[in-house]
């Protein structure tokens, strides 16, 4: 039986193939697995520098696993692949540019991360387009696929050329301009929302507030004897979907490796017992986050059926063409490869069909 779930896994699936395939033809980059990987959606995380982002993903991933700090960190957009695996099974990290290898230290994932990161940019505070592709096999995770994006900045700092600012911001408009992309727009509850870069942003790609999940971090930064009701009811900036208030761990926290699982625990008490936020605990956190998302995500898949199995039909041809001109049977490793996916395709193609009855 297929559930909904495994059509995440699924649309998981087609977007690592359709990396790794992208440039199969010698990277014109103008083929149908380019068009499907534009017409599957992707949540992408958004907002200015240290609000949150990073620690976000990893609320939702309930794992320590990203470079986190104060300044640039974020470098490289990271496509991150969560993969739900059966209860009991032990939990792994992958990198794409490193197919063979499993991680289950997570703290090797961080370096990783950090000298892939490097590699592409130079040790100098450099951004770069091109991104890192990471999956994680857990039974802890809901299937989703997130993008963690450098933060949005004001000034280049030392070392930094003066275009940064516009090239983070073109860099992080290249996916939220796409109308398949769920914005995740971070905001720290300690800053005014009308000075928020992420719903700058969000508002102006997205005006009507459909694709676009408002969350706001730091509620417990706040000063004493304010909250951040009007943000958190939808009276400050409405959204299509609910705001999210989240308490990340904070630096402090982080510096006495304050666990992850006991961070979510906390969270938890903090909405449960709260004066203010009382009243909407069960909608506030990132647990519950991460599952509106991947409910959201899920429905999002479920509707674009019939235009993602025509763009694998299309991949099917394609990829059929290509095979016919090297002649089949093919041997070698790119003809192999191709193959691989031209089957991949076609269990695709009867699994998204079953979806639609
Ligand atoms: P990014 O630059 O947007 O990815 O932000 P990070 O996730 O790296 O967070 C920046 C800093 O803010 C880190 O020191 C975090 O510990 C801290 N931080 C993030 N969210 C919260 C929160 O909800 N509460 C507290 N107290 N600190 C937070
Ligand atoms: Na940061
Ligand atoms: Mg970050």
């Amino acid at each position: 039986m297929t559930t909904m779930e495994s059509l995440i896994g699924l649309v998981n699936r087609i977007q690592r193939a359709c990396t790794v395939l992208g440039d199969y033809g010698g990277g014109t980059g103008d083929n149908a697995f380019n068009s499907l990987w534009e017409a599957l959606p992707t949540v992408a995380v958004v907002g200015g520098q240290s609000s949150g982002k990073s620690s976000v993903l990893e609320s939702i991933v309930g794992r320590d696993f990203l470079p986190r700090g104060s300044g640039i960190v974020t470098r490289r957009p990271l496509v991150l692949q969560l993969h739900k695996t059966e209860e009991g099974t032990e939990e792994y990290a992958e990198f794409l540019h490193l197919p063979k290898r499993q991680f289950t230290d997570f703290a090797l994932v961080r370096k990783e991360i950090q000298d892939e990161t490097d590699r592409i940019t130079g040790k100098s505070k450099q951004i770069s387009p091109v991104p890192i592709h990471l999956s994680i096999f857990s039974p802890n995770v809901v299937n989703l696929t997130l993008v963690d994006l450098p933060g949005l900045t004001k000034v280049a700092v030392e070392g930094q050329p003066e275009t940064i600012v516009e090239d983070i911001e073109s860099m992080v408009r290249t996916y939220v301009d796409k109308p398949n992309c769920i914005i995740l727009a971070i905001s720290p509850a300690n800053q005014d929302i009308a000075t928020s870069d992420a719903i700058k942003l969000a508002k102006e790609v997205d005006p009507t507030g459909e694709r676009t999940f408002g969350v706001l971090t730091k509620l417990d930064l706040m000063d004493k004897g304010t909250n951040a009701l009007d943000v958190l009811e939808g009276r400050s900036y409405r959204l299509q979907h609910p705001w999210v208030g989240i308490v990340n761990r904070s630096q402090a926290d982080i510096n006495r490796n304050a666990d992850m699982m006991l961070a979510r625990r906390k969270e938890r008490d903090y909405f449960d017992t709260s004066p203010d936020y009382g009243h909407l605990a069960s909608k506030m956190g990132s647990e519950y986050l991460a599952k509106l998302l991947s409910k959201h995500l899920e429905s999002v898949i479920r509707s674009r059926i019939p235009s993602i199995l025509s763009l694998i039909n299309k991949s099917i041809d394609e990829l059929e063409r290509e095979l016919d001109k090297m002649g089949r049977p093919v041997a070698v490793d790119a003809g192999a490869q191709l193959y691989t996916i031209l089957e991949m395709c076609r269990a695709f193609d009867k699994v998204f069909k079953e979806h639609l009855d």
